[in-house]
């Protein structure tokens, strides 16, 4: 069984994530989405959140599971068994921090594969801290966010 991991921080999970998730579970049998922590940012949603938040947009997915973790991205799918880590790629800003990554995922973990994912067109702008940033002073975050992600983000900045 061919098995991904598609890992991020996911605070919160935008229509971007959502798009690279969705074109993953086309190409493998099974795709877990795992919500890790990130030490260089703070996140606005707990784990629990955005695990939530996660499982509500994928629920019409069949293949794919949500999961969260504090550890190593390669134990992690090295333990689920998984052959390829997926990743989405913005932009040439993007890229240096993926590398590094990608590098040391590599080092850690021979066996397993990063690949990245072009973000679709219309996703090429779009990031979680930008959606929230938006959310926080009042403006329309609604075609950029699945809905319950939309309105969590109403929640957190005191607007329901
Ligand atoms: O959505 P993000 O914040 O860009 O995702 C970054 C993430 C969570 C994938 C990265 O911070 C990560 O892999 N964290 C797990 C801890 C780990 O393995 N760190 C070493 C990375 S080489």
């Amino acid at each position: 069984m061919r098995i991904a991991v598609c890992p991020g921080s996911f605070d919160p999970v935008t229509l971007g994530h959502l798009d690279i998730i969705e074109r993953a579970a086309r190409i493998f049998d099974k795709v877990v989405v795992a919500v890790f922590t990130n030490p260089q940012k703070t996140p606005l949603f707990s784990m629990e959140e955005r695990v939530d938040m996660l499982l509500e947009a994928t629920g019409h997915i069949p293949n794919v599971e949500v999961d969260a973790s504090s550890g190593l991205l390669s134990d992690y799918a090295l333990k689920l068994g998984a052959q390829v880590i997926v990743k989405g790629l913005r932009a040439i800003s993007d890229f240096e921090a993926e590398f590094q990554m990608a590098r040391m995922n590599k080092k850690l973990a021979p066996s397993i594969e990063t690949m990245f994912m072009m973000t679709a067109n219309e996703y090429s702008y779009l990031s979680s801290s930008i959606v929230k940033e938006v959310a926080r002073l009042g403006g329309c975050v609604g075609q950029l966010v699945p809905q319950g992600v939309a309105r969590r983000l109403a929640e957190k900045a005191g607007r329901s």
